[in-house]
């Protein structure tokens, strides 16, 4: 297990481009598939989980080349259409890929996505949905068999609108017959984002950024270039790590337009944020007021990813605060660890009442989920003292080069 050692009370500012967004990417991987030529991809952030992707297009049969922040994949090889167990473990997103290799090779196999840490995350929705669009799909020791001569397509109607069964619809109608209908379809940025690729293939989607999309299936799709979004989860992560140290920071690159809720709280908190084009500055007050409730929603809601590192924030602020986590019923894990650092943080069912203490101080901790990792670092930079966080495969998961991203701009950290 990594660690990283911070010594707290240095301001963070400077001045940061924005990575390329985790939860685009993944899905736009996954969509490559669809095509019988070589797609290229752009702006794709150094992580582990895009390692990951590309070695489950790579065991496709796919070739998979690397550049600086570019991916290429050539699905025209494409020869098998399961995703080994170890790697459907490891990064538990891969199940988007089944509505891809379903389209792709007609059948697919993929083994059930345990639970993870934040939560059990089912995957009955993204089967009900593919079984309404004439997939045959059987269950049996631990793995998900999919099989269907022909996609058709149907009008589906998402109970919640999970962000991942409306990628895998997405996936599996783009060359479906007929026209497919996804109502209460996600509307996440990261979605509009997916569908723009496939667009870019050649695919006939309508309504993305809005909860009907309409897919025409198409009888073939082709390669394309694509640059990934801005990750929006990484820009407020930045911003959260400068208003905790009464820092000012501008990031660059970023994408303001897909931030609201975020930056709503932090200006809600005190902070001055100033937005022009894909720039965004923040400079903090003199001390963060608390916010009254923060309740995570699907999109244009306030994420559940941001939830744990403006937390750190909520424990340092002037107040009371109150954070509800609506998506995912195991997501305060961070709360332990921010409480062994000096917050002041009661945690009932799914919600947690910060009151706001004037200082953390240092402490040995573990990051247990990525953003919960997020928000011990965060808690870290700001506190007296020096902090040690265990668990950096976590963070790496989401982040791209933290500490150097960090460190630039004035904190004092180190992994081990
Ligand atoms: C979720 C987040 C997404 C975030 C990602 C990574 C939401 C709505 N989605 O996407 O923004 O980037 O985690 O942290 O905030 N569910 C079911 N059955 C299913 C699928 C989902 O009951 O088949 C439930 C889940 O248990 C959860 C909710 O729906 O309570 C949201 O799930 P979903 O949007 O599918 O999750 P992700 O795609 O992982």
């Amino acid at each position: 297990m990594g660690k990283f050692i911070i010594d707290g009370g240095h301001k963070i500012s400077g001045e940061i481009d924005v990575q390329g967004a985790k939860n685009a990417v993944l899905p736009i991987l996954a969509a490559t598939v669809l095509a019988d030529g070589a797609s290229e991809i752009h702006n794709c952030p150094s992580l582990r989980d895009v390692d990951k992707t590309d070695q489950v297009l790579e065991g496709l049969g796919c070739t998979v080349s690397r550049g600086d922040h570019t991916v290429t994949v050539d699905a025209g090889g494409i020869k098998c259409c399961r995703i080994c167990e170890e790697l459907m473990r490891e990064m538990r997103s891969s199940i988007v890929f089944l509505g891809a290799i379903i389209a792709r090779c007609k059948e697919a196999v993929v083994s059930m996505p345990g639970g993870c840490p934040i939560g059990l995350r089912p995957i009955d929705l993204h089967l009900k949905a593919l079984r309404a669009l004439g997939i045959d799909i059987s269950e049996e020791h631990g793995y998900i068999k999919c099989r269907a001569d022909r996609i058709k397509g149907a009008d589906i109607h998402l109970d919640f609108p999970s962000v991942g069964a409306t990628e895998n619809i997405m996936l599996a109608a783009v060359t479906a017959d007929g026209v497919t209908t996804i109502q209460n379809a996600a509307r996440e940025p990261e979605i509009i984002d997916l569908g723009l690729f496939l667009r870019a293939m050649g695919a006939d989607i309508r309504g993305i950024g809005t909860s009907v999309i309409t897919i025409k299936g198409a009888d073939k799709l082709h390669g394309a270039a694509y640059t990934i979004m801005p990750d929006r989860i990484v820009a407020a992560t930045y911003l959260a790590a400068a208003a905790a140290t009464g820092g000012s920071i501008t990031l660059k690159k970023a994408n303001p337009r897909d931030m609201g809720a975020m930056l709503h709280v932090l200006r809600e908190m005190g902070a001055d944020i100033r937005c022009v084009g894909d720039t965004i500055t923040l400079t903090s007050p003199e001390r963060l007021k608390s916010v009254h409730t923060i309740k995570t929603m699907p999109y244009p809601g306030f994420p559940t990813d941001i939830q744990s590192p403006f937390m750190a924030l909520a424990a340092l602020a002037d107040g009371t605060s109150v954070f509800v986590e609506n998506i995912f019923e195991n997501r305060f894990q961070h709360v332990d660890e921010l409480t062994r650092m000096g917050a002041d943080i009661k945690v009932t069912d799914r919600s947690a009442v910060v009151r706001g203490v004037k200082q953390l101080s240092g402490a040995n901790v573990v990051a247990r989920e990525l953003r919960g990792g997020a928000a011990l670092i965060i808690a870290a930079l700001a506190a007296n003292g020096t902090t040690t966080i265990n668990g950096t495969e976590f963070i790496d998961r989401g982040y791209e080069n933290i500490e150097s991203y960090l460190s630039a701009c004035g904190a004092v950290i180190r992994r081990e």
